[in-house]
């Protein structure tokens, strides 16, 4: 099969950090998914083909949250007085253990599904709960919008309520299991080893999930240097290892195959070298790091070490699933560490934190992210024509407008791989 998808309309997007590309009035032409050409004029060859004109709306690339918990959709906002390790137990575990209910789970993750797609987040990497069925019907669902993900069956064998833990060998068995029932979802929908954090796994089940990470090539989420009661704690747990970091490293979990870790706001410089040594990436939360009083992770530190970053909603410590907001929330917040922390500190640009909540956690999922040749082509159609402003603005301005002030109203259309998404039907609240 040879399809084409030619999309006519404002360009916008990112190939590196430090700068926009836009081409007004431009052509992005796809074959099989895949982008061939982005530029100012139709090239001959494809002159006979059918043209989708958007006119003067916006196209820019979908964007792609690098850490959501899609059982904690319905905890939005709650117990946002509370910091990491008492949140998780007076809210967030009661609510996880429900996905053992598969009903309750297409209730919750048909209505989660369904705010991604009107959001914009064409590609998202997700925890699921312990249970094995119902992380098999969120894979279902994405699968059905279309929408891309890495979705994890969560791991926990210590340290977690009776109700919500695994014993060991189980744990390993029902992974296993997951992981040959995740082929059935194709390429878009994909598995990934998700130990929820050291606290809650022993050294036994970490080494077991990262013998299944490279024995089925399958990735690697959790979290890192989130809190620093959390970080006490696996000192506490791990006196052998020299650092947080090291503890998933000496398990396997991060170097072997690729890895995401969530937050690291805390780390140290030797764990920053190892996260650059692993090309580890972090997914930066703003809103939750702000919402958990977690603190300000040191962005620009990473990115000097040139350690891949990618934006995350962290759905439910973020209240916010929109990745325009969290980009948005990821300037705030680095302001304030700039104002309030260290002068030197120059806080993120916008094409900075565009390039993170697009390409920079597109890398996860290979070639994503951008309109460059070779990239998968999301891509977002954006109608911000209501944003009343009877100046001429350029399309950076346009495009900044909209992320602070617009919504997914103006989202007109989403592509994924090249196919246009309709709305999935899951709950219509
Ligand atoms: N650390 C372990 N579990 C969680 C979780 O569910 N959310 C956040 N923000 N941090 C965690
Ligand atoms: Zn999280």
């Amino acid at each position: 099969m040879n399809s084409t998808v030619i999309l006519k309309g404002n360009i916008l997007y990112t190939s590196r950090p430090s700068e926009f590309i836009s081409i007004q009035h431009g052509y992005i032409i796809a074959v099989d998914g895949v982008v061939v050409y982005c530029g100012e004029s139709i090239p001959p060859a494809y002159a006979d083909c059918e043209v989708t004109d958007y006119g003067d709306n916006l196209i820019i690339p979908g964007f792609v949250d690098t850490h959501a918990h899609a059982p904690q959709y319905c905890n939005r906002g709650l117990g946002m007085d509370k910091e990491l390790l008492p949140w998780l137990e007076t809210y967030t575990f009661p609510e996880e253990a429900k996905f053992s209910n598969l009903d309750y789970a297409r209730l919750v993750y048909g209505a989660f599904v369904q705010d991604l797609w009107r959001n914009g987040t064409t590609r998202s990497i997700l925890f699921g709960t312990i249970h094995k069925e119902s992380t098999l019907v969120l894979m279902e669902l994405l699968q059905k919008a279309g929408l891309s993900a890495y979705v994890g069956k969560v791991n926990m064998d210590r340290n977690s309520p009776d109700f919500l833990i695994e014993e060991t060998s189980q744990s390993l068995a029902d992974t296993k299991d997951w992981l040959e029932a995740s082929a059935q979802f194709g390429p878009l929908v994909k598995p990934i080893i998700t130990p929820r954090f050291v606290p809650s796994c022993t050294s036994e089940l970490m080494d077991g999930l990262g013998t299944l990470s490279e024995e089925y090539k399958v990735p690697v989420q959790s979290h890192l240097s989130e809190n620093h009661g959390e970080i006490d704690w696996v000192g506490a747990l791990h006196p052998e290892s020299p650092n947080y970091t090291d503890v998933y490293y000496e398990h396997k979990l991060m170097g072997r195959t690729p890895t995401v870790m969530a937050h690291c706001i805390h780390l140290s410089d030797i764990e920053m070298d190892r996260m650059a040594e692993t090309q580890t990436m972090v997914s930066h939360c703003p809103y939750s790091n702000v919402n958990l009083s977690s603190g300000i992770a040191p962005i620009r530190k990473l990115m000097k070490r040139n350690i891949p970053i990618g934006l995350g909603s962290d759905i439910s410590g973020g209240h916010i699933v929109s990745m325009a907001k969290v980009l948005t929330e990821a300037i705030g917040l680095s302001k304030m560490k700039w104002v309030e922390v260290d002068s030197n500190y120059a806080p993120l640009t916008l094409s900075e934190a565009f390039y993170m909540a697009t390409k920079g956690g597109g890398k996860f999922f290979g070639k994503v992210g951008s309109f460059e040749k070779g990239c998968e082509l999301d891509a977002l159609i954006i109608d911000d024509t209501s944003l009343f402003d009877p100046n001429e603005r350029t399309l950076e301005e346009r495009l900044e407008r909209w992320l602070y002030v617009g919504d997914d109203r103006h989202i007109v259309e989403r592509y994924v791989a090249g196919q246009v998404l309709l709305n999935p039907q899951g709950f219509q609240g």
